[in-house]
């Protein structure tokens, strides 16, 4: 039966007769036999299969070369070579599907500009490989994180006639193009949602702790390495919660995250240390082991004025934090990860519940060394009048948004939650400096290939 690779590799002894199936990625001829290393993508390392001359199938050996896919049954032997602790001595091998040598990963160390303009064969390579083994590996902790905590999993609509962030950067979905609204598959504008926080506090209003895990999209032109318009986002809910609880759930997410991924990618973290960021893991082992600084807004902007610092974007109390601000504070201020919260109400959406000083609203944003803002959370206006008159104040028109106002007309309660972009996290725990290298195909300004 066939094993994976990661299997072999870990068998804790020789077995008589094993089969492998992968690709190949080097192949070494001498006169009586080959060396042939095979990757299955099962593990950032491969097994080495020696073929002798003669075996069955050892006439397409010339056909087995880089990117080929190959079968190989044969024995699992202790390894002659160093590094490695087992090897297959092959008794017959298949050649699956060749390569030509127009293969495009025949040579180590491609650009990353290059990689994502092969991004259906850039897994192949060990640094994609272990950073698409991460993300799974992310997207079940983050699974295991809430279910220890007894929340609930809700799927909220992709499709949506709301604009959670009210800030307008949406994709239209139509079936009428240029026609009317009224028209329209669903007789009404519709669009992609840029968050399932409204529809999941829905839930959170009947199951208490909830979260979202799936796609959002976002039309912002923004040609960064850390936006795509296309990315995940985790978002729980909590009933009869309030900004400090959310805060402290935030973080307790971010350091348990980042223990799993310690944990279990040992393998990979290798690389990612290796070959991009060689300081990777002292700094996730000190956020797992340390705490996350906190400092109200009004504070972070003062400690911005005071550094005399002269940055691109001129700092004053109002203003929207800029990546170059935010990577100051928790770069230069608190040396870590660093909770900011109460920011200015004007510059928020309309949900964020209001504090009593008139100015700012119960917001938080958690920002990390190296990426900057990886979750932006609230806790929300749970006061009707107050909502209400928010939202005319915004413009929004309250047709769409009655069901909104309900959850707030009938059992109210106090709640929070938080949103946390996936490919964000992923950033921070491999070090890769470009969304675009931690999904599969990228989705950015002008480029939507695959
Ligand atoms: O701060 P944001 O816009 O918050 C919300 O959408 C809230 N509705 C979340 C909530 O309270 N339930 O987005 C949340 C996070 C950001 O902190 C960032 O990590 C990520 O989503 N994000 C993006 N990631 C990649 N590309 C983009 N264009 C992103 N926009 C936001
Ligand atoms: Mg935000």
């Amino acid at each position: 039966m066939r094993q994976s690779v990661k299997n072999l590799l870990k068998s804790p002894s020789a077995q008589a007769s094993v089969e492998v199936c992968g690709w190949v990625r080097t192949r070494r001829d001498s006169k009586e036999f080959s060396f042939m290393e095979i990757n299955d993508g099962s593990s950032l390392q491969g097994i080495q299969a020696i073929v002798d001359q003669g075996i069955p199938g050892s006439e397409d050996i010339s056909k087995m070369a880089t990117g080929a896919s190959v079968r190989v049954l044969g024995e699992l032997i202790e390894s002659q070579g160093k590094g490695q602790s087992w090897e297959v001595r092959a008794t017959k091998v298949e050649l699956v599907g060749e390569a030509p040598d127009d293969f495009p990963l025949q040579k180590k160390g491609h650009s990353p500009e290059f990689l994502r303009s092969i991004a259906h064969l850039r897994p192949r390579t060990n640094l994609y490989g272990a950073v698409f083994r991460m993300r799974s590996r992310l997207a079940y902790a983050v699974h295991r994180f809430f279910n220890e905590r007894d929340f609930t999993y809700i799927h909220t609509p992709i499709i949506t006639a709301s604009d959670c962030e009210g800030a307008g950067e949406m994709f239209r979905v139509t079936t009428n193009e240029g026609g009317k609204a009224e028209e329209d598959f669903f007789g009404k504008k519709t669009y992609l949602t840029v968050s399932g926080q409204l529809e999941g506090e829905t839930h959170a209003c009947a199951l208490s702790n909830i979260y979202t895990f799936g796609p959002t999209f976002r039309a912002e032109n923004s040609n960064t390495t850390r936006h795509a318009a296309e990315f995940w986002m985790i978002e729980p809910e909590m009933a009869f919660c309030n900004l400090e609880g959310d805060m402290d759930l935030a973080e307790d997410f971010i350091k348990f995250l980042v223990k799993d991924v310690l944990d279990n990618n040992e393998g990979d973290l290798s690389i990612f240390e290796k070959f991009v960021d060689k300081g990777l893991r002292p700094r996730l082992e000190g956020l797992a082991s340390g705490g996350f600084g906190r400092m109200s807004y009004t504070e972070a902007v003062e400690r911005l004025l005071k550094s005399g610092k002269k940055f691109e974007y001129p700092v004053e109390w109002g203003i929207n934090l800029q990546s170059e601000h935010e990577r100051y504070l928790c770069e230069e201020v608190v040396n870590g990860p660093l909770t900011v919260y109460d920011y200015p109400k004007e510059i928020k959406p309309f949900y964020m519940r209001a504090n009593d000083d008139g100015k700012t609203a119960t917001a938080m944003d958690v920002l990390v060394p190296g990426v900057g803002e990886i979750i932006g959370g609230s806790q929300r206006e749970e006061r009707y009048d107050l909502l209400k008159a928010r939202m005319e104040a915004d413009g929004l028109d309250l047709k769409d948004y009655g069901w909104y106002l309900d959850l707030r007309k009938y059992g109210t309660v106090p709640h929070a939650g938080f949103g946390a972009g996936f490919e964000r996290l992923l950033m921070y725990v491999t070090g890769m400096q470009n969304i675009r290298d931690v999904i599969s195909f990228a989705r950015t300004p002008g480029s939507c290939e695959f």
